[in-house]
């Protein structure tokens, strides 16, 4: 293929190879959040581009500079989402989902976009599941959430995450803090990136998120903002480690997790492998109780999180998907008269829900069944003219080479009633 043609990096194919393990993910996924109350939804990939740039803040890597952006026909700024959580919480409000009940508990699943530099595990378009719980402040509601989160990885059976827990704090007890953390990097100028010597003024916590060598020794020392918490805050974050406990959820108290978009308060997390290299987090979150409100809506807390499904997938063994799938029908038709009854076949079978394959190229029988042993098809009808006219065909087990003559008339109804194909 010509170069200009192919995929361009940080975009890639999902294969039919790995569709069994994305669907293993799915399907864990909808069952248990379902277990836990969660309805799905789905919103536009396309998002005005304000949306994005006050939920996540301008000073963030992704609204700074990872931003899919183009203008409408209207001179507007749209973009694809970087994210989920502006847009769930744009639906929430603008479908008042709240005043059918304040208590709103949404998930969904789908594409992402950010213009990153793409390595192992980070993608320009990814897939994450989102989760988020509206309406309740409670410290209950963020364990349930993480517990939700670390259930899923659970099932999966993945037992070597670590979680990660810090708190935000609020806008009482944030503003101490940052200004704590702007002296202390006030010392450490010269040895902060162009970057964050800006943040250091205008939105100091960013500064946790920098990946350059020389900021990240220049934070060894920083002040940890679980110090500075108030009392409410502090109550909170306690109780939340008390259900995490109760229900022998471990995790890892860490204070220099800021997570890298501004609209958390208070519980932050992040479930991190060693088994991804650099990008280690397979799923992050937190609490974004002003959120709600900065975008026009009632003053509502919320929480959640999201999963990056790529990065999970990489970690499913190829052998886990658990139920490897075969056709369980092959029907071979030798002759005019066989293939157009055959076909009849195929579809009454496929409508009642039974995976048929077929051959449409007229082959010989050798060739027939040396598709059928390829596809791993569980039985073979083999119908010729011949045994058209008798009204007797063959149904053979591919498993055990047992071949069995089989009544043609009713065969639709006989083998959908044949419990060792389906
Ligand atoms: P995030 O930490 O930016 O949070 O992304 C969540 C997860 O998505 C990451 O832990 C990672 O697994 C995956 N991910 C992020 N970027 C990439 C990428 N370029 N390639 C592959 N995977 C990636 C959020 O997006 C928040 N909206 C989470 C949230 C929901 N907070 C509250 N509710």
């Amino acid at each position: 293929m010509h170069w200009s043609l192919r995929q361009s990096k940080g975009f890639k194919d999902i294969l039919p190879e790995e569709a069994g393990r994305w669907q293993l993910l799915e399907s864990e996924t909808r069952k248990l959040f379902n277990s836990f109350g969660f309805k799905e939804i789905k919103t536009p990939l396309l998002e005005r581009t304000e949306l994005f740039s006050r939920s996540i803040g301008q000073e963030t890597d992704i609204v700074s500079k990872e931003m899919y952006t183009l203008k409408d026909s209207k001179g507007r700024g749209m973009t694809l989402r970087p994210e989920a959580t502006a847009s769930m919480a744009r639906a929430y409000i603008q479908h008042r989902l709240y005043q059918r009940s304040p208590i709103q508990k949404l998930f969904t699943m789908g594409p992402m976009f950010r213009h990153e530099r793409p390595q192992k595990g980070r993608f320009r378009q990814f897939h994450q599941i989102n989760a988020e719980f509206f309406g309740d402040p409670s410290p209950r509601c963020d364990a349930d959430i993480i517990v939700m989160a670390m259930y899923l990885f659970d099932r999966l059976g993945f037992s070597d995450l670590v979680l990660n827990l810090n708190s935000l704090g609020c806008p009482q007890c944030r503003p101490g803090f940052r200004k704590d953390l702007m002296d202390y990097l006030g010392d450490k100028t010269d040895s902060l990136c162009t970057d964050c010597q800006r943040r250091a003024h205008v939105n100091p916590l960013r500064v946790f998120d920098c990946k350059v060598e020389g900021c990240n020794q220049s934070i060894l020392d920083a002040p940890s903002v679980l110090e500075s918490l108030c009392e409410t805050c502090g109550d909170h974050f306690e109780s939340v480690q008390d259900y995490l406990g109760r229900v022998g959820i471990p995790f890892d108290l860490n204070h220099r997790l800021v997570r890298g978009l501004d609209y958390y308060n208070r519980t932050a997390f992040e479930i991190q492998t060693d088994r991804l290299g650099a990008q280690n987090a397979v799923a992050g979150g937190g609490r974004y109780d002003g959120l709600v409100k900065l975008l026009g809506g009632p003053d509502h807390p919320a929480i959640g999180f999201a999963v990056g499904m790529e990065r999970v997938v990489s970690l499913l063994d190829e052998d886990g998907e658990r139920e490897v799938k075969r056709p369980d029908l092959f029907i071979v038709a030798l002759g005019g008269k066989a293939e157009k009854s055959c076909f009849d076949w195929t579809m009454a079978l496929r409508k009642k829900g039974m995976w048929v394959e077929t051959d449409y190229g007229s082959k010989g029988l050798k060739a027939q069944m040396k598709k059928a042993d390829r596809l791993g098809a569980k039985k073979t009808l083999i119908v010729g003219d011949d045994e058209f006219a008798t009204g007797k065909g063959l149904l053979r087990d591919m498993k055990t080479g047992e071949q069995k003559e089989v009544d043609l008339q009713n065969i639709v109804t006989n083998l959908l009633n044949l419990k060792a194909i389906r």
